[in-house]
């Protein structure tokens, strides 16, 4: 199956290099404006074909699918292009600027018959997989709180605030371990370097059953932070993705209310053993890509469509509404 990798910047060339892994799949093109970008690539990948002519890539007929890693301004016009052309789309996240722009490309999706995915990298990795399957043994209990801290010097885009930047990963999380929607949303930012875009915020969602989320996400901190915690009433983790093993930790705690110690007040602690499980070391997005291949053979719907785009779209025009108004978005 022949690809083509659209936008070759810091992300485009680790998709050249784990779909280069997928017997069977050949990147045809890599495609980008910049020169310099495509001569890096072209020294570790001297097959590939580099164009800075996307055209040449949508009417060259033996390409099956596009892989898109530009900006997210360009977005929705690369991949409306490419599905008119015929083309598989793997669109990185955020997948537009907007949830209309959104809905058009799943149409567009539809109507063409081509698979549409986006790209959620932390949905395909091994941890975030083997906190899925925890949570549907029902191993944490009933879930109170996810609290992120998702922090770096930079990298500030120039196209979008750190919301849209680096919010996706944990609303994509989210909804593929809750798999439930928010009630409502608060977001809260500031700009400080370039006045205009927020480069520090915090967001809070909360769901039916009571439960919270906490998103810190910043371009202005000086180390790099990756850090989930998940609360539940019987156990709770610690998911540590700058960690290069045992990412992540199973704390055997919590904390309860004897029935008879309702008055005085007096909770009881329990502290157990804390598990490392086993987790597989394979790249996520080895695995991602695998997965855009599969649909397109198989014809199936990827884990990650064009709607799972569109949810994680919607909430985020949430928070420009929220940081705007300075309020609570009611979203069910
Ligand atoms: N899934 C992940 O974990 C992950 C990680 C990093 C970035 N991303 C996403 O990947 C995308 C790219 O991010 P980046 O950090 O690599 O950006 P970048 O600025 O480093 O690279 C973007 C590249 O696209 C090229 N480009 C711009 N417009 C183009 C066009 N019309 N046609 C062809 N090439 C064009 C630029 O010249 C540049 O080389 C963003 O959507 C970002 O959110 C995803």
């Amino acid at each position: 199956m022949n690809i083509a990798v659209v936008g070759l910047g810091y992300w485009g060339p680790n998709l050249v290099r784990n779909f280069s892994k997928i017997p069977g799949v050949q990147v045809k093109y890599g495609c980008d404006l910049s020169k310099k970008n495509l001569l890096k690539v072209k020294k570790d990948f001297p097959s590939i074909i580099c164009t800075e002519n996307f055209s040449e890539v949508l009417s060259d007929s033996s390409v099956e699918a596009i892989a898109i890693a530009t900006p997210m301004s360009t977005h929705f016009s690369l991949v409306r292009q490419a599905l008119l052309a015929g083309k598989h789309v793997l669109v990185e996240k955020p997948m537009t600027q907007t949830s209309t722009e959104a809905r058009e490309l799943i149409s567009i999706a539809k109507q063409k018959k081509k698979v549409l995915m986006v790209g959620f990298t932390f949905v395909y990795s091994e941890t975030v997989r083997k906190i899925k399957k925890l949570i549907e043994k029902n191993y944490f209990g009933q879930l109170y709180y996810y609290d992120s801290t998702r922090i770096n010097l930079g990298l500030i885009q120039k196209d979008s605030n750190v919301i849209w930047d680096l919010a996706p990963h944990d609303l994509s999380i989210l909804g593929y371990l809750i798999q439930e929607k928010p009630i409502s949303l608060q977001a809260f930012g500031s700009s400080f370097i370039g006045k205009k875009e927020v480069e520090v915020a915090h967001l809070f969602l909360k769901y039916r059953n009571k439960m919270t989320a906490h998103i810190n996400i910043s371009w202005l901190s000086p180390v790099k932070i990756r850090t989930i915690l998940i609360g539940g009433s019987k156990k709770m983790i610690v998911y540590n993705d700058v960690e290069p093993s045992e990412k992540l930790r199973v704390y055997d705690k919590n904390v309860s209310l004897p029935f008879d110690k309702i008055s005085p007040f007096s909770p009881a602690y329990r502290s157990g053993d804390i598990l490392i499980p086993h987790i597989d070391q394979k790249e996520a997005l080895l695995s991602e890509l695998q997965h855009f291949i599969e649909c397109i053979k198989m014809n199936k719907t990827p884990l990650t469509n064009g709607t799972t785009g569109l949810d994680v779209i919607e909430l985020l025009e949430a928070t420009d509404l929220s940081l705007v108004s300075k309020s609570e978005i009611i979203l069910s």
